[in-house]
């Protein structure tokens, strides 16, 4: 892994979707590299986002990498049809999927890189079996569900515990951190090891995403 990756990735959940073309667009325009894309079944989460309609927007218009987050029950059944719709990155919840080895190198066989995603909760040490064969770690900094949370401090140590864990398995895995991310503690978050940081709110409600994107891009 070059643990030099940076990468900004805008969590569209925090968008506005009554002008989702222009906020496709705007993202495009900006530093951001990926669009981050948030899926929920209100079983795993409690909480609804949207699904395939929506995603088949994001195939048409967006112009950089789309970084799938599912946070739904049994996600290996939609494996294939994220693949079908552009997904590039899909990461899956290791609390959702119990064949979580089988799951991974199907989303491999798709043609797309494999994420991992854990809750709060789980230790870094739950990805012990599964690192060498992923290409993303999904760390939440907060419980998953919905936007606009307060991020969990506890999430740095969590970051280097994973750093550590990444360079002795000699993984390529790159380590994303998933809520509550703003411009006070992407620096940080950053010297800790990150690579990608998942940024909603403090994006999007912000008075000007560009430059909140190009700030988060420079540090
Ligand atoms: C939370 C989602 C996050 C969320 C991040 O369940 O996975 O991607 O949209 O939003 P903010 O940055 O607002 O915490
Ligand atoms: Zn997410």
């Amino acid at each position: 892994m070059d643990s030099n990756i940076k990468i900004i990735a805008p969590s569209m959940l925090a968008c506005n979707f009554g002008k989702l073309e222009d906020e496709i667009d705007l993202i495009n325009k900006s530093e951001a590299d990926w669009f981050h894309i948030d899926v929920m079944d209100g079983v795993f989460v409690p909480n609804i986002s949207f699904g395939t309609p929506i995603m088949e927007v994001f195939k048409k218009h967006a112009k950089k990498t789309l970084d799938v987050h599912l946070m739904i029950v049994n996600p290996e059944r939609y494996v294939q049809k994220f693949a079908e719709l552009g997904s590039e990155i899909l990461t899956v919840h290791l609390e959702a999927s119990t064949h979580l080895h089988r799951t991974v190198e199907n989303i491999k066989n798709n043609g797309m890189k494999s994420g991992v995603a854990i809750n709060p909760h789980s230790p870094v040490s739950s990805l012990n079996t599964i690192i060498g064969d992923i290409d993303l770690v999904c760390l939440m900094s907060v419980n998953p569900g919905f936007g606009g949370q307060s991020f969990i401090e506890n999430t740095y140590k969590k970051v280097e515990e994973l750093k550590n864990l990444i360079e002795k398995t000699n993984s390529r895995a790159l380590i994303e951190v998933d809520g509550g991310v703003n411009k006070e503690n992407a620096k940080q978050l950053f010297d800790s090891g990150a690579n990608v940081l998942v940024a909603g709110s403090s994006v999007f409600k912000s008075k000007d995403p560009i430059s909140t994107i190009s700030y988060l891009n420079s540090l």
